[in-house]
């Protein structure tokens, strides 16, 4: 961290989460003499530190121990005794987030980014205090700022999180040991994801959910075959059902709920994942001594390029209105670079793709079936199922389908959705066609390596006029 004596820069940038620390680096190598404040230890904020990296370390651990234990033997491995060591587990988690977030410190430095451990707060539209752990402080000052500060979970009114029985997740990313059963209110994404990573090491895991359907508002089709996948896997769904209280006691949590039909029950677990969405974080940011509005919901406003009611602080990420998803933080990053520094940054909020990290993974971008309904736009559908291609049949992972819609007249595509093997990686292909403004044809077209998961594409965007091969 810095101690120099020069503190005017170019750019100052509060946070270092994807959007902060991707945003910097490229106001760096457009020639803005950048600089990074950060709260915690790390860089790398939620994603790299308690969010996407460590989830998905456990994610593929859990699901190496679930196929040791039952998809081993299909493949003629005998394993005679599978333990889990969660120590170990664990451990390989840390260190895949410390290589990361000390890469960010390399980054940083090759960069030549000059970073401050404290509490940024600003205290004009060109000054920003930073108050280090120690109580020392620095006034640093910028043409120009950009606010990453990122998000923070949100608490249910009635239940704080105490970190042992009611949990966010953070802690779900710790246990010492498997909790024998965990509740998990929220059937959103972290609450699948986590919920997947604990089934498999043992939980008996029950979802409760308000709504009537899992992963909010992405494909009906795909988040309906999901939930029966993961149910078949042992998880129990309670949906269209509310949480009312949460009592705790040294052992154990119960959890009372009424359902859509005002039936109430309980529930009693070791521990409650709370996993019911995420909300801004700009505590302590000095917004109001800037005079920087907030919209009702606590999130920084912004324009459409991104730049706050005041002409030189721009916001990106969690922070302000839309997904938050680290991917998309990234690109609002980048785009304020650019955009201070002198170009034209720009952000295609049409195809940001979504990924819930079970197994099958589902993916998504652009528009779903449910929204082109809703629209009155006139579109053709294809899909295609897993069950039919060669290299998912030999990695074991059938299950699951790609559907692709188009524009009934132009043919263009509106919308992609995966629910399959390494669904995550092959959602790009739909993204990069989409961000050409390409049709089912270009996708049906194009060369597709055999055997390959990524041909279950193909056909499906074959399958939009009706000529798919393999089935
Ligand atoms: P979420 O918005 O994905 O899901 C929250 C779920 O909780 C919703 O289905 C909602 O209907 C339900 N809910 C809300 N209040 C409730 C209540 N009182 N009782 C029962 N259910 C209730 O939020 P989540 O899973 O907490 O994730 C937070 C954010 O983090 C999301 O915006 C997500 O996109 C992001 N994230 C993304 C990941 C990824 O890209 N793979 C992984 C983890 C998080």
């Amino acid at each position: 961290m810095a101690d120099g004596t020069d503190l005017n820069f170019d750019l100052v940038v509060i946070g270092s989460g994807p959007g902060g620390y991707t945003g910097a680096i490229r106001a760096s190598q457009l020639g803005l003499k950048t600089a990074v404040i950060e709260k915690d230890k790390t860089f790398g904020g939620t994603c790299l530190n308690v969010g996407c990296i460590p989830s998905k370390a456990l994610l593929e651990s859990s699901e190496h121990f679930l196929q040791a234990q039952h998809e081993f033997s299909d493949h003629g491995i005998k394993v005679s005794k599978i333990e889990l060591d969660l120590g170990t587990m664990l451990g390989r988690k840390d260190k895949i987030v410390k290589s990361l977030t000390d890469g960010i410190t390399y980054l940083f430095k090759k960069n030549k980014i000059t970073s401050f451990e404290g509490v940024g707060s600003l205290l004009s539209a060109n000054e920003i205090e930073v108050k280090s752990a120690s109580g020392e402080t620095k006034v640093l000052k910028a043409k120009y700022i950009m606010l990453a500060t990122g998000s923070i979970p949100i608490e249910l009114p009635f239940a704080k999180f105490d970190g042992k029985k009611i949990v966010s997740s953070t802690e779900a990313l710790k246990f010492e040991k498997v909790p024998k059963r965990l509740v998990v209110i929220g059937g959103g994404v972290i609450g699948l994801e986590m919920g997947s990573v604990w089934l498999r090491l043992g939980s008996q895991v029950t979802v409760i959910e308000a709504t009537s359907k899992i992963c909010g508002a992405m494909d009906a089709q795909a988040t309906k075959q999901l939930q029966k996948l993961l149910t078949k896997q042992g998880m129990t769904f309670l949906l269209d059902t509310k949480v009312q209280a949460i009592e705790t006691s040294k052992n154990e949590v119960t959890v009372k709920y009424e359902d859509v039909d005002k039936k109430t029950g309980e529930l009693v677990g070791d521990v409650c994942l709370v996993a019911v969405g995420r909300k801004a974080f700009s505590n302590g940011l000095g917004l109001e001594k800037a005079g920087i509005e907030k919209d009702e919901r606590g999130r920084i406003k912004v324009n459409a390029h991104l730049q706050t009611n005041v002409p030189n602080i721009y916001a990106i990420g969690d922070v302000i209105a839309g997904a938050m998803l680290a991917h998309k933080a990234e690109e609002e990053g980048v785009s304020v670079a650019e955009t201070i520094a002198g170009g034209h940054g720009h952000v295609n909020y049409e195809t940001v793709p979504g990924v819930v990290y079970t197994w099958p993974e589902l993916a998504s971008v652009g528009k779903t079936e449910e929204e082109l309904k809703a629209a009155g736009v006139n579109y053709k559908s294809g899909s295609f199922p897993f069950s039919a291609n060669g290299r998912a049949k030999a990695l074991g992972s059938t299950d699951g389908m790609v559907k692709v819609l188009a524009d009934a007249k132009s043919d263009r595509i509106l919308g992609v959705h995966i629910l399959g093997p390494r669904a995550s990686d092959m959602i790009a292909e739909a993204v990069v066609a989409m961000e050409f403004g390409g049709s089912s044809e270009d996708l049906a077209r194009s060369f597709h390596a055999h055997p390959t998961l990524s041909e279950v594409m193909r056909e499906a965007a074959l399958a939009v006029d009706k000529r798919a091969r393999q089935m």
